[in-house]
Parts: C-alpha cells; structure tokens; sequence
C-alpha cells in the first residue's frame, strides 16, 4: 500500500501527518515539497467529491519537520462509509508518522467564538451511531477513547498560539453526519450535551488515528454559528468564504505548531 509513497520519495520517513479541512488546503504550500502524489495512484485513498478538496498527498519539510500532508479528506456522508479514511490512516502510519494533525471547519455552539476563530479540539462525541472499526475483528478494535486528543498537543498548540497573540479557544467537537447542515433543535441538543463545535468530519479519523497507534490533535476554524444561533443562511459558499478570510492565521498557527514539533 506504501509502496507507491515510497518509491516517489525513496527515503522520506514523515512524523506528522496533516489532514487538510475545506478551506484549508493552503497549507500544502508551506511544505518544502519532496513529492506530490495524487490519491488515484495511491490504493487505498479515498476518491474525494467535495470540489474544495484537492486529493493529493504531499509529502516534504515544515521548518525541520517531515510532514505527509494530505490535500483533502473522504467524509461519511459522501458514500455512506465511515471508514473512508482508513488505507490513508494506516499508510501514514505504517510510513512511520506518530502523529495525526487535523484541520476542519465548523459551526460554533458558543457566543464567545464568533465565525473566523479557531479552537483546538480537547474532546469528542460522536452523535452519528456509526464507527469506522465496524466490521473489525480481534481485540485491537476496543479502542480507548479517554485523551484521544493527546492533552499534550493541546497544550502545545495552546501555548504556540499565544505566543504569536493568535487566539485560540479549546473544546468539545461533536460530528454529525451531513450532508445536511443541523436543525436548531439537534443544536440545542449538543449544547446540552457538551459540545462547543460541531462538523461533518475529523472524527472518524480520530479513531482511525488511535487505532493504528498515532498521537492526535485537531484544530477546528469556526466558520458560521451553528443552526438556530446566528441570523447566516447556512451553505459550503458560506464555509469556504470564512475559511478563505481566516485561512492565513490557521496557516500560521499550523506552520508554528509543525515546526516547533519535537
Ligand atoms: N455544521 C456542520 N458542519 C459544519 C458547519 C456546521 O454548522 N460549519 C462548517 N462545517
């Protein structure tokens, strides 16, 4: 399955793993670039539908870091898969990546986190009933879920933040299926329940990520207020021109973290 990562890039062992949300693929082009390989040549890689989605592994430099950056995400609402993601998972793991770092937009459940701000994921719920380790066998499927999203990393993007003056909030994400956005009620019942954020994706990589053994974090771009708190007509135009606005500071915060990685 690496096969093809590896003849490209004969060598290249990456540490981080980065996967790239909607509207935010920019990132690929702080990577010093030792390849780029579609994920067409890559079995196991998911054939993305969602246009802002490049689909393309990038495999190079961020700073001293050697990151395997992929271009876009397969989601569960695209086929009805929640294991969309797993040859991609466990071919950067089996590369040698240690860990998975994440990016997604999302609708804010909290006042104090208005459109354009950016919060690290501390925790998730999964609100879909389905898991990407259906149809498992053996005892590796219980995954332990607690510190999921290594408290460390959290820590560590927290304090990069700060240390340029980028606010950073931190919180709950909890996925929903899509493709539909949510109804005010659903909202109000994540609020009630716990979340801060609330997407369409990352979570499912995240327990992919735990599976094969990777470290995690997630950092989430607000890019509306979710249903029933803000007067936006919700849409993936409204997503994306939120995303464009804000993409330089969530590019910044990405490149420091990666960089400073140890
Ligand atoms: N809901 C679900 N996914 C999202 C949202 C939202 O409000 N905004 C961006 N992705």
């Amino acid at each position: 399955m690496s096969d093809v990562v590896v003849r490209a890039a004969p060598g290249f062992r990456p540490k981080v793993a980065v996967i790239l949300g909607s509207g935010l693929g920019g990132f690929a082009t702080e990577v010093k670039q030792v390849a780029a390989i579609p994920y067409g040549e890559l079995p196991g890689f998911p054939q993305t539908t969602v246009g802002s989605h490049a689909g393309k592994l990038v495999l190079g430099h961020v700073g001293p870091t050697p990151v395997a950056v992929l271009q876009g995400r397969a989601h569960y609402y695209e086929r009805g898969r929640a294991d969309e993601m797993k040859g991609a998972i466990d071919t950067l793991a089996k590369l040698g990546c240690e860990t998975l770092l994440q990016t997604n937009a999302a609708g804010s459940l909290r006042l104090d986190m208005p459109p354009g701000s950016a919060m690290v994921v501390t925790d998730h719920i999964n609100f879909t009933g389905v898991n990407p380790l259906f149809g498992e066998c053996g005892d590796g499927r219980f995954v332990d879920m607690v510190d999921a999203y290594d408290p460390k990393l959290v820590a560590q993007m927290l304090a990069v933040a700060r240390s340029v003056n980028i606010l950073c909030h931190d919180g709950v994400y909890i996925w929903f299926s899509g493709p539909s956005f949510e109804t005010p009620a659903e909202i109000r019942a994540a609020r009630a329940l716990g979340a801060d954020a609330v997407g369409m994706s990352t979570v499912p990589e995240t327990i992919l990520a735990r599976r094969a053994g990777l470290r995690v974090a997630a950092l989430s771009l607000m890019t509306n207020y979710a249903a029933g708190l803000g007067g936006d007509k919700l849409g993936h135009e409204q997503t994306l021109a939120v995303a464009q606005g804000s993409e330089a500071t969530m590019r910044r915060l990405l490149r420091l973290f990666v960089e400073q990685y140890a």
